[in-house]
Order: C-alpha cells, then sequence, then structure tokens
C-alpha cells in the first residue's frame, strides 16, 4: 500500500477470529472512530453476505477485509458497489487473473464461478458512514463448498502461483480507498463506462427472484445510476434494490 493511502487511515485491526469484520468496523465506530479505518480477520464466526446470507469464513487462509469510510452527509452512494466491484478486478487482473467478470451488484466472477464478494452496509447521521465488506475465496475446504449454494472459485483454483495474501490486501485496501475517493469526488460517472466490459450478464437470460415471484428476464446493462437494466415482455426495465437474487436462467 502507497504511504499516502496508509496515512489515510486511522487504524488497521487484524485480528484471528471475529465474529465479522464488518460488525468490528461497526463497533469502533460507536467507540468514536471517525475516520476510515481497516478490519482484516483469518476468521469469522458470523460472517455475512448480501440478503442475510451466510459468508462462509473458515480459517482457510481466505481474505476477509472491511474497510469504514465516512461519506460527506450529500454524498450519493446509488452504484457504490458498482465502483467497487471495478476497482477490485482492475486489482485482481494486475496479478494476472484472467476472465474476471461482476455479475450485478456486485459478485466478480471468473465463468460464473464466484471468486469474490462485497457487502455495502451504510448508517446515515451527520455524515454517511460506510463500511465495505469484502470476501476473496483464496482456499475453499470441500466442506465449505458443499455449504455454498452456489458455484464457487479460489485463487488455488485459478491460479498456478497464488498471490502473496498479505501483498494482495495491501493492493486491494489501495484500490478501495483511491475508488471511494474518486467515486466521492465525481459519483458514478467514470465507472460506468468500464461496466460493459466486465458485465457477466450482458444480453443474458437470467431470473430474478424475489420472496413473491420468480421472472426471466433479459439482462441489458446499467443505467447511469448504477441500476440493472433488463428487458421484460418487450419494454426496459432498472432495478435498483438488491434484495432481489439473481440467477442465470441458463
Ligand atoms: C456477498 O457476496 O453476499 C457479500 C459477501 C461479503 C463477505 C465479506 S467477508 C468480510 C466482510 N465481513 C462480513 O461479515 N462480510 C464481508
Amino acid at each position: 500500500m502507497s504511504a499516502d493511502c496508509y496515512q489515510q487511515l486511522d487504524d488497521v485491526l487484524i485480528f484471528d477470529s471475529v465474529t465479522s469484520t464488518n460488525d468490528q468496523l461497526w463497533q469502533r465506530l460507536e467507540q468514536g472512530l471517525n475516520s476510515p479505518a481497516v478490519c482484516l480477520s483469518e476468521h469469522q464466526t458470523a460472517g455475512r453476505g448480501r440478503r442475510g446470507d451466510q459468508w462462509q469464513s473458515p480459517p482457510a487462509g481466505n481474505l476477509y477485509l472491511s474497510l469504514f469510510w465516512p461519506f460527506p452527509a450529500n454524498t450519493l452512494q446509488n452504484g457504490l458497489s458498482i465502483a467497487i466491484g471495478i476497482g477490485l478486478i482492475n486489482t485482481l487482473k494486475a496479478y494476472g487473473i484472467k476472465d474476471l467478470q461482476l455479475k450485478w451488484p456486485n459478485d466478480i466472477l471468473v465463468n460464473r464461478h464466484k471468486l469474490a464478494g462485497i457487502l455495502v452496509e451504510s448508517r446515515y447521521g451527520n455524515q454517511q458512514n460506510t463500511v465495505i465488506g469484502v470476501g476473496l475465496n483464496f482456499k475453499l475446504p470441500t466442506a465449505t463448498r458443499d455449504k455454498i449454494q452456489q458455484p464457487t472459485t479460489s485463487l488455488q483454483q485459478l491460479c498456478t502461483d497464488v498471490p502473496c495474501r498479505n501483498q494482495l490486501a495491501g493492493h486491494l485496501i489501495q484500490n478501495m480507498i483511491e475508488t471511494l475517493t474518486l467515486f466521492q469526488a465525481r459519483g458514478l460517472q467514470d465507472f460506468v463506462p468500464l461496466w460493459s466490459q466486465y458485465d457477466a450478464l450482458h444480453d443474458t437470460a437470467i431470473q430474478l427472484v424475489s420472496d413473491d415471484a420468480t421472472i426471466t428476464v433479459k439482462a441489458q446493462g446499467i443505467d447511469e445510476n448504477g441500476a440493472l437494466r433488463y428487458e421484460h415482455q418487450n419494454q426496459i426495465h432498472t432495478l435498483s434494490h438488491s434484495h432481489v437474487s439473481i440467477r442465470f436462467a441458463s
């Protein structure tokens, strides 16, 4: 991580085991944390994903990383997870990892297998306190893989030489800080044109699964706010809330 980025961090917390690295940062916030900080752990006992899912977090050398970022009160956060996802892909690409794609809003996939997930949590007050959690699979023991309801992959499966985890963590944190700084200044505008080159869903039949119904639609990229565009019954619609689960239809 560059000295410039390191200096922006109030704290770097490293643990053997926590409930969730996101929770650790929220607890620090309650104790007065007010500037960017990072938390990493070898193991999470209650790692969480989007839509209340569990994030399997065995002590197997994976990356469980969270970054706290206090945005000013008037920041428009639409599409933040998209900006972070594009940034993370760029860092992973620099390590020679190929065929990386993003599944809206923020799963990092290789050949439709999930390599990493991003969880953005925000609490609004005088400022928009935001914790961005990243789970990146280095190694997935079979027992863990069996518990995950979707195809997964890991750096161990993808790379002949698995990157050094500490070095990669440093680069990912640096990239997240740069992404957040750019996003805070300019919003999503610099990221939207990059989406199509990583879009795992482009022009693909997908299922939108909500509590009430499942519909099959065709994905059509994102709009300027980072909402998913999709075609259904010959009309273009957008989806901005992420409590809908998205599956490949075939
Ligand atoms: C998802 O794909 O559903 C998002 C997964 C995010 C997992 C990471 S691991 C580090 C941080 N701590 C958590 O409890 N969750 C995030």
